[in-house]
């Protein structure tokens, strides 16, 4: 997806998700780092793992668990309280982008939460010049390969936060919780 033609998007970046779980998983670590007006692109076909990918999101921003995500088709968008708003769009149905304005979509992107957009390269020309999109890709009936693409510098601040993070080495204070083993089973998801 192009970012509204202003920026050249930052090389991709790709992980792999062994499991619906995996994917929860991946995802709640975003929405643990998530800020105000992040927006995420979600693009893969149907089925691919969009709507689960934006349950982990919902995980990792506290969002209650009785208020489960469920895929907006019908209702193209849901709002979930966590620690930020979620917004969870899903554009597979519109048909036209005059209907995007019914929608509200620039009020949502320009908001205070963190968006989450399924289908928005069906809209490449209303995306956000900043905005991290991320792929998904079947890899056997379980697997999934996401690749990960920041749009923005942003996006990409956000990308390396999210990603980076799981490569570097644990620090002392980590460890010395985990031995103990008391916290170290509450951070262990
Ligand atoms: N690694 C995986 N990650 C995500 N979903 C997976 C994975 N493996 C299997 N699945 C299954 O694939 C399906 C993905 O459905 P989901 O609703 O998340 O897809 P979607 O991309 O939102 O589809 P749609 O375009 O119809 O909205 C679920 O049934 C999920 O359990
Ligand atoms: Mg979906």
């Amino acid at each position: 997806m192009r970012s509204a033609g202003r920026r050249e998007p930052a090389s991709p970046r790709r992980v792999s998700a062994a499991s619906p779980e995996g994917t929860r998983r991946l995802a709640a670590r975003l929405g643990r780092l998530a800020r105000p007006g992040d927006v995420i692109a979600l693009v893969g076909e149907l089925g691919a793992g969009k709507t689960t990918f934006v349950t982990g999101l919902a995980e990792g921003l506290g969002v209650p668990r009785e208020t489960r995500v469920q895929s907006p088709t019908f209702t193209l968008v849901n709002v979930h309280q966590g620690r930020l708003p979620l917004y969870h769009i899903d554009l597979y149905r519109i048909a036209e982008a005059t209907e995007l304005d019914e929608l509200g979509l620039h009020e949502y992107l320009g908001g205070a939460g963190l968006c989450a957009v399924e289908w928005f390269d069906r809209f490449p020309e209303v995306a956000p010049a900043g905005c991290l999109e991320v792929g998904f890709e079947l890899d056997g009936e379980r697997g999934r390969r996401l690749t990960i693409t920041p749009h923005g510098a942003v996006a990409a601040q956000r990308a390396r936060e999210w990603l980076d993070e799981r490569r570097r080495p644990r620090q002392p204070a980590e460890a010395h919780r985990q031995t103990k083993g008391t916290t170290g089973a509450r951070r262990a998801r």
